[in-house]
């Protein structure tokens, strides 16, 4: 038998036929979009783009590398786990306005997900003109493997993903190699609030990282979910790295998780998310359900809806990093 993360988690948690999240690339990625659509967390940090990427980003990479300080050469811009590439088109398009050539390298190693971010540029290619793209579908690792020597970017950009390369402190210094003095790497990452809690509490339901495995599509697929911006943080202080931050709030509302006998499948997928575990509900052992369920009802937000009932949201926190070398 081959032993890799997935199996050995399965293994060690004698779950009959639990899987963790991300062993399974198709459920994990319904699973997120369902999410992400249910908190309308891409409009949130497109909120955030609209109004803050400028003045925290985009002004500072002007006073830093505009007029002939680039020797003609395009501002490099690293995507690291860009998925289907919403939230980096939007920050390319700004840095657009002020950089009249860019040259994005993309890193995504979902074949699914990078062929959604190629479609829109296809679609999309009068706005982005100027704008040359490097795709990499592979991970992170991978192309860190395959970098030439001395190859730096002016930007790195990393939304949700860093859970997914490897260490904090390692990715951190990579990352600051990586980078031009004078860059910026932009990084939104969960805080610690009550789902990485529920991680800690229940740590049958977060795996740590163990040996990369390879997933149907081919790519090493490795996740920490435990990790949070209180550890990115620590990090960047003992390197002496400068940060600004600024938070939000993601809001899942699961009343119907303890008001109706059946969950609704987009609440089923959200449960699966928050607990990155596929099919949650059907697969762990009723008293680790219960005990999640339990845990969660005591830790959500309960609000008084018009029709005066009581909706439980859980909150989860994030924050939004932007870092200067
Ligand atoms: C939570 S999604 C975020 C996607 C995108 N940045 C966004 O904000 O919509 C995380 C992404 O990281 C990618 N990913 C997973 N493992 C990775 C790795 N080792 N290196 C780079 N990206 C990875 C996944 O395929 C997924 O698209």
């Amino acid at each position: 038998m081959i032993y890799n993360a997935c199996n050995m988690a399965t293994l060690n948690l004698q779950r009959k036929t639990s899987q963790p999240l991300y062993c399974n690339h198709d459920h994990y990625l319904m699973a997120l979009n369902t999410f992400n659509q249910h908190t309308r967390h891409q409009e949130i940090l497109a909120k955030w783009t609209e109004e803050e990427f400028d003045s925290n980003v985009v002004k500072v990479l002007c006073e830093k590398f505009s007029g002939d300080k680039l020797d003609d050469q395009p501002l490099r811009v690293l995507g690291v786990g860009s998925g289907g590439g919403y939230q980096e088109t939007l920050q390319l398009k700004k840095l657009k306005t002020k950089f009249s050539r860019i040259s994005a390298t993309v890193i995504e190693p979902s074949t699914e997900q990078i062929s959604k971010y190629q479609e829109m540029v296809r679609q999309n290619s009068s706005d982005i003109t100027g704008i040359e793209y490097k795709w990499h579908n592979q991970t992170f690792q991978e192309f860190e493997r395959s970098i030439a020597a001395g190859q730096k970017y002016h930007f790195i950009t990393i939304v949700h993903a860093i859970y997914y390369v490897g260490k904090v402190e390692e990715t951190v210094k990579t990352f600051s190699e990586l980078l031009e003095p004078g860059g910026m790497i932009f990084m939104a990452v969960k805080a610690d609030s009550d789902m990485s809690l529920l991680a800690k509490t229940f740590p049958q339901l977060a795996v740590e990282e163990q040996t990369p495995t390879t997933t149907t599509e081919s790519h090493e697929v490795k996740t920490n979910d435990l990790i949070s911006s209180t550890d990115v943080k620590s990090v960047l202080s003992k390197n002496q790295m400068a940060y600004t931050q600024s938070s939000y709030t993601l809001s899942p509302d699961l009343t119907t998780c303890f008001t109706e006998d059946e969950m609704t499948p987009v609440t089923k997928l959200v449960l699966d998310f928050i607990t990155t575990t596929v099919k949650f509900q059907e697969s762990v052992p009723d008293e680790t359900f219960n005990q999640v369920m339990d845990y969660i009802k005591r830790n959500a937000r309960v609000k008084k809806s018009d029709q005066g009932d009581d909706k439980y949201y859980f909150d989860i926190e994030c924050e939004i990093l932007v870092i200067s070398k």
